[in-house]
């Protein structure tokens, strides 16, 4: 595991997309496992900046996302769809088609979840992965828990969860309390990823995830059995490591 740290949220964010950047000059057409929430929006503002200086080409570049909620559509305001739309995939040259989040609406969950899982399998697994990490631990939506996951799956949000991103909706019972996430088999089946950590809130957690015992309660912990994770924390969030 190699840990890189940042001054601040701004410097993360460069850092991290410096790294992903090379990545994608190297391999064009790759497939990127991509995440939502406060922790990437840096990240992708930077991305787009370098799209902008025809530094980057995301025209081959595929994308996996983490999670979304159930019950929303893609054109919810909060909806992880919507979010990657605004955020990134609108200002840069993917092909829309090429990006794929999971369906959060129908009736019939196990459908959206082996349809997910096909595509992931289709597209021959993720090339490197973008994470954030929860107060609790979880990355993606994979909350702590007596097992780790497999494969994409439907997950019940948990009280914190909610609680951190309720905040988002404009009433607490606005916000879905399910959603579909990438499993833990299927992250770290990434050959790369890329946890980028921000702010003292998640000082302790991060701790706990890197150096604590490897446990489904911390679902994040996981990641020190991975061959190729590389942090990018800032001073705040590394303030219980040092
Ligand atoms: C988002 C996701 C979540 C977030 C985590 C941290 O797609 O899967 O695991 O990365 O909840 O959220 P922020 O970045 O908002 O603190």
């Amino acid at each position: 595991m190699k840990i890189i740290k940042a001054s601040d949220y701004n410097d993360m964010s460069q850092k991290a997309a410096d790294i992903l950047a090379e990545i994608v000059q190297t391999k064009p057409d790759l497939v990127m496992g991509l995440a939502t929430g406060s922790s990437p929006i840096g990240l992708y503002k930077c991305l787009i900046e370098k799209y902008n200086q025809k530094l980057i080409d995301f025209s081959k570049a595929k994308s996996i996302n983490l999670d979304e909620y159930r019950g929303l559509s893609g054109d919810h305001n909060q909806s992880y769809r919507y979010f990657m739309n605004i955020n990134f995939f609108d200002h840069v040259n993917i092909n829309t088609g090429n990006t794929h989040v999971p369906n959060g609406l129908g009736d019939d969950p196990e459908k959206n979840i082996s349809d997910y899982n096909t595509i992931i399998e289709k597209l021959g697994g993720i090339d490197v992965q973008i994470l954030g990490m929860g107060h609790n631990g979880h990355i993606g939506f994979n909350e702590p828990a007596d097992f780790f996951t497999k494969k994409t799956h439907l997950v019940n949000l948990q009280e914190s969860t909610i609680l951190a991103n309720s905040v988002y909706f404009e009433k607490e019972e606005d916000m879905p309390r399910q959603a579909y996430t990438l499993g833990i088999q299927n992250i770290m089946y990434a050959k790369k990823i890329i946890l980028i950590v921000s702010g003292k809130a998640k000082a302790d957690i991060l701790k706990t995830a890197l150096t604590g015992h490897i446990t489904p309660r911390v679902p994040g912990s996981i990641l020190q059995l991975h061959s190729d994770v590389i942090v990018v924390a800032d001073v705040d969030a590394m303030s219980s490591l040092i």
